[in-house]
């Protein structure tokens, strides 16, 4: 029988005492000879994955404190600014603004960086709408560089050929916690004088050669709402390393109105909007980063540990890290799965299998390059004023991420609580995926 095989049977199983990790990877190689879920087995996953969020007394105190204050707006308080401290030592940042979320963290980095009408800005294809949307709302063109399939990131050989004269920002995506090629893509920025901002919202403590994301380009930005590793709800950050800019950023955050304003006034140094985080989700935020750290480590040690036993097998292919990523946040944990070496069992099927094993797993992005809602946006009124025509009907035709495309059919993603459990819930997973393997031609057939 191939049975539930847990860290302690498995050991116990072992030949020897010193048992490796690939020795783990070569065990679930042998046959499944249970039945898949689907069709009637046991379910591989025992119990559920780790619930998310998180939280204690810890929470409960700092939330009832900023209650009992009555200084709940970061101007009468002490906590956003406490946080921002703490996420600048936290990263290595020279100067942290919190923000509402990661949205307002990436429209406050555009703005701060002058990013304007009639400007274009490289983003990936392979990302959260918001990326996206942040571009648009400073009415600036995205221009998408196709994604690097293995690794899930921005291909960096692409993106020299998507520059042009206009281009001001590349907004390199650290997605799902892996990390982007900052040397390659820092080149490219270089060469041409353009600006980087980082999009780190599920990237909290990756690291690219030992250092912090975020802490690369001009500004890096995070996102705090419930399903990131680091969560308040909702809430952001923006990283600098520049007074000045940290100086413009918090000026438009907070309606115009800078840190450097003259007592007893509004000081109103530039146009803005109200960005601002709470008292109550700085005091979430603190109390939720006395776990990051020992979290962070948890998913990394996991997440090495699952991708020793998945690369096993046929057809599943982890994402790739490239030679400078040092941490992997895993924010997900995403591979490709290729249906041929699966009897042509279709990704939805796969995905309701491992389901079915008490794996959650989903498919992840659809392309987000050709989506209506962004043709509709470039073909506005709006854009036709700002935008030579040439250069919108270069965009339509330039507009294509065939990589992409192939990716956005193979992937399958769990999520980051998945990866806060036992090395059991990790061999759990790859059981779950042989299962499956072994008996795809007849669940094909079901
Ligand atoms: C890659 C990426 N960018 C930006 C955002 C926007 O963050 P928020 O939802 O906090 O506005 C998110 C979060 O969902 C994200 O995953």
């Amino acid at each position: 029988m191939f049975g539930y095989l847990t860290r302690r049977n498995f050991l116990a199983a072992a030949p020897s005492a010193g048992l490796a990790l690939h020795s783990a990877a070569s065990a679930l190689a042998s046959p499944a000879s249970e039945l898949p879920a689907l069709l009637g087995g046991p379910r591989a996953k025992r119990g559920s994955f780790d619930s998310w969020p998180k939280f204690d007394l810890t929470e409960e105190r700092a939330l009832l404190e900023v209650l009992r204050s009555g200084h709940w707006y970061r101007s009468e308080g002490q906590v956003v600014r406490k946080f921002e401290a703490a996420f600048a030592e936290l990263t290595g940042a020279g100067q942290v603004l919190a923000t509402c979320n990661g949205t307002a963290a990436l429209i406050v980095s555009l703005n701060a960086l002058g990013v304007e009408p009639g400007d274009e800005v490289i983003v990936p294809p392979y990302t959260f709408i918001a990326t996206v949307n942040a571009v648009l709302r400073s009415y600036a063109l995205p221009v998408f560089v196709d994604t690097d399939a293995e690794t899930f990131q921005m291909d960096a050989a692409k993106l020299e050929a998507a520059v042009t004269p206009a281009t001001r920002a590349i907004v390199p995506v650290h997605l799902g916690g892996n990390v982007c090629d900052l040397d390659a893509i820092g080149a490219v920025a270089a060469r041409h004088g353009i600006r980087i901002i980082e999009d780190a919202c599920q990237a909290h403590l990756a690291e690219w050669k030992g250092r912090k994301v975020g802490t690369y380009g001009s500004t890096g930005c995070f996102s705090f709402q419930a399903s990131k590793n680091l969560n308040s709800g909702e809430g952001g950050a923006v990283l600098f390393n520049d007074e000045d800019l940290h100086e413009r950023a918090y000026a438009f955050h907070n309606n115009g109105t800078g840190l450097r304003k003259a007592a007893g006034s509004f000081g109103y140094s530039s146009t803005g909007a109200n960005f601002r985080l709470t008292e109550f989700q700085g005091a979430l935020l603190l109390a939720q980063m006395t776990r990051l750290k020992g979290q962070t480590r948890t998913r990394s040690e996991n997440g090495r540990y699952l991708t020793s036993m998945l690369r096993e097998i046929p057809g599943i292919a982890p994402a790739r890290e490239y030679a400078g990523a040092t941490n992997n946040a895993y924010h997900l944990y995403m591979l490709r799965y290729d249906p041929a070496a699966f009897a042509g069992l279709p990704r939805e099927k796969f995905l309701q299998a491992l389901n079915a094993e008490g794996v959650p797993a989903s498919s992840g992005y659809s392309p987000l390059n050709t989506q209506e809602f962004l043709t509709r946006a470039i073909d506005s009124r709006t854009y036709q004023r700002l935008y030579p025509a040439a250069r919108l009907k270069q965009w339509h035709e330039e507009n294509q991420c065939p990589q992409n495309d192939k990716l956005c059919s193979q992937a399958v993603w769990f999520t980051q609580n998945m990866l806060l459990g036992s090395r059991g819930d990790m061999e759990q997973i790859a059981v779950a995926i042989r299962k499956i393997q072994a008996h795809a031609a007849a669940i094909l057939k079901a």
